[in-house]
């Protein structure tokens, strides 16, 4: 096979920085082990999050040139409203600062103290917006997800037979049904184009709206393009509108799929529901034609929007991913498996067996990749999905990973090989590695400001 290389050349470039490990260590235990407190000058290869970090193309940087700025009715509000429209035929596109800003506005329309609502897995910013209003944001992924070595080409798939069900026995309490596309909670895995059909089958018979989480479409479309039987002559662009015309609305991160820095929208086809979000836009995020953001956030992501459609952008996208992934396995490091689109997600508590969850192995082990070599990683186990029972008593995550999420267009094949390697010299003296303990835990997002020391 000839080799897939970077379909783009690079016009503008920024330093790495290069920190020793004691000045790693520094920063590091100022920062309470949390990367997410660490600066990012301390960072050589960050791999945190996907989100809001790609490079934009010249197309994207020329229309924030051409943006109108005007405060209502401008001709950027136009292109994007006509972008979104394009991709998703919903008929009202609102726009906002990002993906959480169009949740709580959803959320806070919808869920009521004791409202249901289902998904493959929320996402925790969507989760804890369903939760901040007294819902209960209910997972329903395929068994086969929790198995990190299980190949199952849509990990990402509803449980069909679980949706039904809880359909039937809490339909009065269910505002919305959701899916996120890739699923993100759960290694990036995709959900075939045969689930969404399923799950748009049983929400509609019984009346419940069906939201896209939708922030990665494309990735997923070309997942289904390639995984799915009969779905390979199909263009990109063309399964993803079947995709949306299976549901009745999305929340978007535009930090994602739209190769934008910032930015986001919530498209809906209820107009009276429209109508209610956009009164609650101008509460927080602003006039119905700028949301939460600049016109020449709306111009980058329409840009955005549409060559990220690109067949030959989507192929080196997911090849560069599952490279990274053969790379880590080679280097004895366990991923699940089959690598998603926008990340790769390693199996913490396989490599570090001798740390029990409540010590954090994730925590742990990212810390240890930040110190040896300046990756930048994000703990997706029971830092993030860890809690107390009833009785105190320590429940565990379903699976501890350490995330390494991929920005779009910013890194090339050699970076993607030296942190193979740095990884694998950490995973040679796995058995050294200690847990962590919280010394500090926030009610929300502990990822986010939560402390550690060593246990
Ligand atoms: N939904 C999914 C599936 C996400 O992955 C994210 C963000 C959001 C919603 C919220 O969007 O950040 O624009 O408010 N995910 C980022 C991540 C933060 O690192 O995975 P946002």
């Amino acid at each position: 096979m000839p080799v897939i290389y970077e379909p783009f050349k690079i016009k503008t470039v920024e330093a790495l920085a290069q920190l020793t490990r004691g000045e790693r260590e520094a920063l590091l235990e100022q920062a309470g082990r949390n990367l997410f407190l660490v600066p990012a000058q301390a960072v050589t290869f960050d791999f945190l999050t996907d989100s809001g970090q790609a490079a934009m193309s010249t197309e994207q940087w020329a229309a924030v040139m051409r943006a109108d700025e005007s405060y209502a009715g401008s001709r950027s509000f136009q292109r994007f409203e006509a972008a979104v429209r394009e991709l998703c035929g919903y008929r009202h596109v609102i726009p906002t600062h990002q993906g959480r800003a169009a949740e709580r506005i959803l959320f806070s329309l919808t869920v009521r103290k004791g409202s249901v609502i289902p998904s493959n897995c929320h996402f925790d910013t969507t989760r804890a917006n369903i939760e901040y209003g007294g819902g209960e944001a209910l997972d329903l992924v395929i068994a086969e997800a929790s198995d990190p070595r299980n190949r199952h080409p849509f990990k990402g798939n509803v449980d069909l037979e679980r949706l039904e069900r809880v359909v039937r026995e809490r339909r009065a309490n269910m505002p919305l049904g959701m899916v996120t596309i890739t699923n993100n909670s759960a290694g990036g895995q995709p959900v075939s184009l045969e689930n969404l059909r399923g799950v748009s089958r049983i929400l509609r018979a019984a009346g419940v709206p069906f939201i896209l989480d939708a922030c990665r479409f494309a990735e997923n479309c070309w997942f289904i393009k390639q995984r799915e039987s009969g779905q390979a002559h199909r263009s990109v662009a063309e399964i993803a509108r079947e995709v949306f015309s299976l549901a009745d609305g999305c929340t978007v991160s535009g930090k994602k799929d739209a190769l934008v820095n910032m930015g986001g929208f919530l498209a809906l086809n209820d107009d009276e529901l429209a109508a209610r979000a956009r009164n609650l836009l101008i509460l927080t995020e602003g006039f119905p034609t700028y949301g939460g953001c600049s016109a020449r956030d709306l111009e980058a992501m329409a840009v955005g929007l549409h060559e990220v459609l690109d067949e030959r952008y989507l192929e080196y996208r997911a090849q560069s991913t599952a490279y990274l992934a053969e790379g880590l396995e080679r280097a004895g490091i366990r991923t699940v498996q089959p690598p998603g689109g926008h990340a790769v997600y390693i199996d913490a508590h396989a490599l570090l067996p001798h740390i029990p969850p409540e010590q954090f192995p994730g925590q742990a082990l990212a810390c240890e990749l930040f110190l040896h070599g300046g990756i930048r990683s994000c703990e997706i186990g029971s830092v993030m999905f860890g809690k107390r029972g009833e009785d105190g008593a320590f429940v565990p995550a379903r699976n501890e990973l350490v995330r390494l999420a991929i920005p779009r267009r910013v890194y090339t094949q050699s970076h993607v090989d030296r942190v193979i390697e740095l990884a694998g010299e950490v995973a040679a003296r796995a058995s050294t590695l200690r847990g962590l303990r919280m010394t500090y835990r926030p009610p929300y997002l502990p990822h986010f400001t939560g402390r550690f020391e060593p246990a």
